[in-house]
């Protein structure tokens, strides 16, 4: 699919509160499955993602040492819970809490990867926004995506060790 990504439009778009935006991965993060709330908030056809990396709907405001910290979980084997900002086709843009989980085959090795979105708390996301903005900024001090990725993650870190929670602690206190 030739694919122009879109820029962000500032306008948020909403989805039901028993609604599961859900997808599914192979191991490099390429789309497998796409549910209908899916297709539907973020504007595509199931022909047009399926096959596709799923930064297909990365919004630009999503800080990059945030997918490296869920990377590494999923690499682990572990599961992770997120709050993401993703872009729908025409660049409005969409908040989720995301449970990221690995997909374990027959002989326990894991085999792709799946996520489940629901709709996050309000008070939830006006404090991730925060913290996305200042690991936003940090990253883009540095020119190269390596340099990037280290100072994000390292801020990251910081931002956790002043809470004296890990992070899958910390995840749940922002809705509390
Ligand atoms: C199961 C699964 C679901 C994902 N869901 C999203 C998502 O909703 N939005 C997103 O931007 N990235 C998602 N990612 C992460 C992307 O694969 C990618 O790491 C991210 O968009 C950053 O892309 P970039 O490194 O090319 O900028 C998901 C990955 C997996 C394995």
């Amino acid at each position: 699919m030739a694919f122009t990504r879109p820029t962000p439009t500032g306008h948020e778009r909403f989805f039901a509160d028993d609604d599961v935006i859900v997808s599914k991965t192979d191991l490099t993060g390429k789309i497998t499955y796409a549910n209908d709330v899916f297709l539907t908030i973020a504007s595509y056809e199931e022909h047009e993602v399926i096959g596709q990396p799923h930064s297909l709907i990365r919004h630009p405001d999503m800080p990059r040492s945030v997918f490296k910290f869920m990377w590494d979980t999923l690499g682990a084997e572990k599961e992770i819970f997120a709050y993401v900002v993703n872009m729908a086709r025409n660049g409005d843009h969409y908040w989720v809490l995301a449970h990221v989980t690995p997909t374990f085959g027959p002989d326990g090795r894991p085999i792709g990867y799946h996520s489940n979105r629901r709709v996050p708390e309000p008070g939830a996301v006006s404090r991730i926004k925060q913290i996305y903005a200042a690991l936003l900024a940090e990253e883009r001090k540095y020119a190269d995506k390596r340099q990037q990725l280290e100072a994000g993650t390292a801020l990251l870190q910081r931002t956790l060790q002043d809470t004296g929670m890990p992070y899958e602690e910390f995840v749940w206190t922002l809705a509390a």
